[in-house]
Parts: C-alpha cells; structure tokens; sequence
C-alpha cells in the first residue's frame, strides 16, 4: 500500500504508542484523524502536526466504549479528509481494578473499530477496502499474571485478527487485518503497580512479569507499524521489542 495520501483514523491517538503511529504516518504522507478522549494532548498533537501543512490532520473527541461517538468519527474523518483507508484500533487502558471498562475499551472497542470499517470501507458495502491494525501486546506470548483481564483482552485482539484477518473476510471486504504486539515501555509499566492489580497479592507476580521486560523505544514503533501495514500478511500478529525485527506469533 503507497501510503501517500492515503487516510488514517487512529484511536488513542493523541498520546503514547498513538501519538507516535501519528506522527509516523504523518510523515510518510497520509492524513490523519486522530481520536481519542484526551482533549488536550489530542489538540496538542494537531497543532504540532498542523503547524506547516494545514487540512492533513483533525482531531475528533471520540471515545471508543460509545458506538454512536465512534460512527460519527468516521463520519466526520469520511466528510473531512475524503475517506477512510487505514484504522488503528490503538486506544486502551491498562488496569484490572476497572476490569468492565478495560473488556470495554480493549475488546468491544476493537470490535466496534472492525465492525465500522467493515460498514465504511468494506467493498462489499460500496468502499475502497484497506487495512486495520489492531493493538495487540507482547503479552500474547508472554502473559501478565498479575494482570489476567488485560492480558485476556489482547489475546482476544489476537484471535479477532486472525478470524477477520482471514482471507475469507479479506475477499468479501478487501480489508487486510494485523496487529502490532510491542513489548511493555517504561509508561506502562511505570507508577505504582497497586493502582493497576485487583489484589494487593498479585504484587510478587507484577515483580515478576515486569523483571525482564526490556522497554520498547516508543519512537521505532512508528517505523515498524508503516512497514507491516505495507507488508505484513493478513490476519498476523507481530512481536516487536528494540533488538530485533519485529517476528510474528505463532
Ligand atoms: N505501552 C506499552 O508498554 C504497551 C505494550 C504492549 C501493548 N501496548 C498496547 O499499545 C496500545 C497503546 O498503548 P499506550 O502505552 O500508548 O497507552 P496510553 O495509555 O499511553 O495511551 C492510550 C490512549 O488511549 C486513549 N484512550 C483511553 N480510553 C479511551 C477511550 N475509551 N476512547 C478513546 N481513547 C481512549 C487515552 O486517552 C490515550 O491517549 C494499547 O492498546 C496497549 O495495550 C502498550
């Protein structure tokens, strides 16, 4: 996929992992409709973004849990920057202790985020096709046991890209679908672990998940998202951590 012109719509957009698809995107000559519900760090962005080239970029509050918020986001993105080619189901939150919201935003928001580029870009509905990318984690591979919920949610994302990942789907919707599996930076796994556990047991289980953890550098995740969103196959996931190429799961 030429990536210039092409138009991104990125939840959780406006900080974190988001922020740098973004900027990345951004640069490689896309337009961009950052979502999110951080009002202030998502106009932040558009005016650093805006600053030299004007109409490539908008900011639309838009939170994923409400299905009406997240169709008038494609909606507007559609009217605004002339369609819909790529969408990043990135926004999420990291705690146990608000397990319903985190299934809400991880899960269903994923699934929202797929069902609507289905319906908008789907070219059995009249649309160019594309590509989404879903937001995945190491923890695929190596779970959170001290964060079951979180790491449950992410290897649901894995199983929802493998399915609509399909080439079954693909030939119905010429929608590509991957996803991105970082391992942990230092943000995530920052602070203090007692406002993310369900139980002040589970703290020797966080020592433990956390001991080898080698914190990916948030600004090679841009580079490496444009690179599989050009090659990666359908329906895989992708392990990234600094040393290496990313490598997919099996
Ligand atoms: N940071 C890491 O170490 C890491 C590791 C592996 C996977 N991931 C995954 O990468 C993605 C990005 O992580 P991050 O570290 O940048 O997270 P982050 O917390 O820094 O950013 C998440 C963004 O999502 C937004 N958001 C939260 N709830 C939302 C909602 N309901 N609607 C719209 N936006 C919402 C937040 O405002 C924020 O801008 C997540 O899916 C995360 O699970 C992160």
């Amino acid at each position: 996929m030429d990536l210039k012109g092409k138009v991104a719509l990125v939840t959780g957009g406006a900080s974190g992992h988001g922020r740098e698809y973004c900027k990345e995107l951004f640069k490689q000559g896309c337009k961009i409709a950052v979502c999110d519900i951080n009002v202030e760090a998502g106009d932040d962005l558009l005016q650093q973004l805006s600053k030299n080239v004007k109409d490539r970029v908008i900011f639309i509050p838009c939170d994923v849990t409400d299905y009406m918020q997240f169709e008038e986001a494609f909606q507007t993105t559609i009217s605004r920057l002339g369609g819909v080619d790529i969408v990043i189901n990135n926004a999420s939150v990291m705690n146990d202790r608000l397990w319903e919201l985190e299934v809400d935003v991880n899960l269903n928001g994923v699934i929202r985020g797929l069902l609507l580029a289905f319906r908008f870009m789907g070219k059995d509905r009249g649309g160019p096709g594309g590509i989404v990318v879903n937001a995945g984690s190491s923890c695929c591979r190596n779970p959170l046991v001290s964060l079951p919920v979180y790491t449950a949610t992410k290897h649901a994302v894995a199983a929802l890209t493998r399915c609509y990942g399909d080439l079954y789907h693909v030939n119905l919707t010429g929608i590509k679908v991957i996803s991105i599996c970082p391992t942990p930076t230092e943000t995530e796994m920052g602070g203090d672990p007692r406002k993310r556990i369900l139980s002040g047991e589970y703290e020797q289980a966080w020592l433990s998940d956390t001991s080898n953890s080698a914190p990916v550098k948030p600004e090679r995740l841009g580079k490496i998202l444009t690179e599989l969103i050009q090659n990666a196959k359908s329906g895989s996931s992708w392990l990234v951590c600094n040393d290496h190429p990313p490598k997919e799961l099996p």
